[in-house]
């Protein structure tokens, strides 16, 4: 696991971006596995930039996001499809059929998690996959005690998670109680993982991530068992972190 440590959210922004890039223009069929939430926003903006500045081509790239609520209607604007298409998709060029995420209002939702995990298997696998960090060190949306032998899956949200995803929504009650995720073996299949934290309300599940002793009671420690992880993060998140655990700052 390597830990980077960044002065603040625009700099965690830039390099996330960088990577990505550095990833797209290395391989142009990249398979990139995405994320949602408040951290990637940033570096979205910044890949959109890098797009428009014709640094960067998304013709080939193929997508496949983490995760999608079970049951709110896809062009709902609190979707992952939504979210997706506003943040990303509609400002680049990538073509329509390239882009993937759960469909959380499939008729069969199980048959609708193998489809998912096949399409991942047919695109050759994720070369990079974006990760952000719950409170509750759930990634994707693997809630504590989730197998780690999980692939694309069903999950009911916790409670923390529906609490802390209410800001989008008008009230907690609007927030879905279930969603479709990859598993965390489909994380863990990934080839590069990138994780983004920003923030001091994360520094607690940062210094978790990294220092606890591997335990599905938190999820994201899992990752140190992944040959090849980034974590990047801001000051702010890093506050907990023990000197010696940090690689470098940046
Ligand atoms: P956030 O969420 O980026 O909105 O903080 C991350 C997560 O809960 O996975």
């Amino acid at each position: 696991m390597d830990v980077i440590v960044v002065k603040d959210y625009e700099s965690l922004s830039t390099q996330a971006c960088r990577m990505v890039s550095g990833q797209v223009q290395s391989k142009a069929n990249s398979v990139l596995g995405l994320a949602t939430g408040g951290t990637p926003e940033g570096m979205y903006q910044a890949l959109i930039e890098e797009y428009a500045a014709g640094n960067l081509s998304f013709q080939e790239t193929r997508t496949f996001n983490l995760d999608e609520y079970i049951g709110l209607p896809t062009d709902h604007s609190l979707s992952y499809h939504s979210y997706m298409y506003k943040q990303l998709f509609n400002h680049i060029d990538i073509p329509p059929e390239n882009i993937h995420l759960p469909d959380g209002n499939a008729s069969d939702l199980q048959a609708e998690c193998k489809k998912y995990e096949a399409f991942i298997h047919e695109a050759g696998g994720i070369d990079l996959q974006i990760l952000g960090l719950g409170h509750n060190g759930h990634i994707g949306f693997n809630e504590p005690e989730t197998s780690f032998a999980s692939r694309t899956h069903i999950i009911e949200l916790d409670n923390e998670t529906r609490e802390a995803n209410a800001r989008f929504f008008e009230q907690k009650e609007d927030v879905p109680k279930r969603a479709i995720t990859m598993g965390i073996e489909t994380i863990l299949s990934a080839r590069k993982v990138l994780v983004l934290v920003s923030s001091a309300d994360k520094a607690e599940a940062v210094k978790d991530m990294v220092c606890r002793e591997i335990t599905s009671a938190f999820p994201a420690t899992v990752l140190q068992k992944h040959p090849a992880v980034t974590v990047l993060v801001d000051e702010k998140a890093a506050l907990r972190l023990p000197q010696e655990r940090i690689t470098r700052y940046e």
